[in-house]
């Protein structure tokens, strides 16, 4: 039996939401049980490919979604947590890979080319050979790492499909080294913002962070959009197109869901009260995390020393990879120089 390898991470771009909980978090942490290596890597090489005018905001997140991990309980026993940038074998792999993909199917990706449009600004003149590239690298991810699962969010399906054309190129030239990954998508799919807006996103000013404090949380809710035909309190409501009804049908029992809601129809309850409801379901259903959260920032030394080991036990495993996939590439002449290096040494 083949072993079942995981891996999956996030651009340090900022703290994580409850977007990020429900579209991966939540599933990485039921799966870091259920297979036999789990790596979580935090992407800071990716995170610079439409970030590099600000290394300084990158840097200062790599902690924040460490411990955003540890606060929803992946287990570092259970998980390798790593720093990409530390594993260099992973930017050799992209540079030998990049033979086997042509620019006009990087072009064609579909996840690429929305976010080449979405940032206009700052690739005005042309998109970045970086940034152009960045699936690449990431099948560089997957792949020095052996993973056959990659648990991720849909928008994230056409660079694990690029990863797979890649290895059945990689295979087909240089003989079979290594295996496609296959992407695992979460129950939860997409959480809609606060505002209504199909997403959530820390762009779009519109989401619940794991760490934010109840203060935030409540005010956050009290201004989230409801049924806009609803202008008095004894109104009849639809909570068919209320963010209020949707975030509740996420932090609450089955019983005061269906009771809000038939309440709301009726314009029984006003707005304000199922608010105020609906941000205690989710201030509770955060404490935890909250607590967690506490404690490894009173012990910032644990965090960093976590990511350390991770970092170089990840380390390890991509230099067997890279080890198999040179010697696959005939870029092994150097092996044999090093064979007589003794007698080089003697002369
Ligand atoms: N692209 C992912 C994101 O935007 C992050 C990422 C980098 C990743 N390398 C990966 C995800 C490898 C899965 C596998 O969040």
């Amino acid at each position: 039996m083949s072993k079942k390898i995981m891996l999956t991470g996030d651009r340090p771009t900022g703290r994580l939401h409850i977007g990020h909980y429900f579209g991966s978090l939540k599933n990485r942490v039921k799966m870091q049980h259920e297979v036999d290596e789990c790596y979580i890597l935090v992407a800071d090489v990716q995170a610079l490919t439409d970030n590099f005018n600000n290394p300084e905001k990158v840097r200062n997140n790599v902690r924040e979604v460490v411990m955003d991990y540890l606060s929803v309980g992946i287990d570092p026993n259970k998980a390798t947590i790593y720093l990409q940038s530390e594993i260099s074998e992973v930017a050799e792999l992209t540079v030998f890979y990049s033979n086997l993909v042509t620019v006009a199917r990087l072009e064609r990706n579909p996840t690429v080319k929305t976010e080449i449009a979405q940032k206009r600004e700052l690739f005005s003149e042309s998109v970045t050979y970086g940034f152009l590239g960045y699936p690449v690298s990431q099948a560089a991810d997957i792949t020095a790492f052996d993973a056959t699962i990659v648990p991720v969010g849909e928008d994230q399906l056409p660079l694990i499909e690029q990863c797979r054309e890649i290895v059945r190129k990689f295979n087909s030239i240089y003989g079979e080294v290594l295996r496609e990954p296959e992407a695992v998508l979460s129950s939860t799919k997409r959480i809609k913002g606060l505002d209504g807006n199909e997403k959530m996103g820390k762009s779009l000013g519109n989401a619940i962070y794991l760490s934010d404090s109840e203060e935030e949380i409540t005010k956050k809710v009290m201004g989230a959009v409801t049924d806009p035909n609803r202008i008095r309190k004894d109104d009849k409501g639809n909570p068919d197109v209320c963010m209020v009804a949707y975030y509740h049908n996420l932090f609450s029992n089955e019983e005061e869901c269906s009771k809000v809601c038939e309440e709301c129809k009726l314009g029984e309850r006003g707005c304000v009260a199922c608010k105020k409801q609906l941000a205690n379901n989710i201030i509770e259903f955060l404490r935890p995390m909250r607590e967690k959260r506490a404690y490894y920032e009173e012990h910032l030394e644990e965090v960093d020393k976590i990511l350390y080991e991770g970092t170089l036990k990840a380390k390890a495993k991509a230099e067997v990879t890279m080890r198999k996939v040179k010697e696959a590439m005939r870029l092994d002449y150097f092996n044999e120089l090093k064979k007589i290096d003794d007698s080089f040494s003697r002369q």
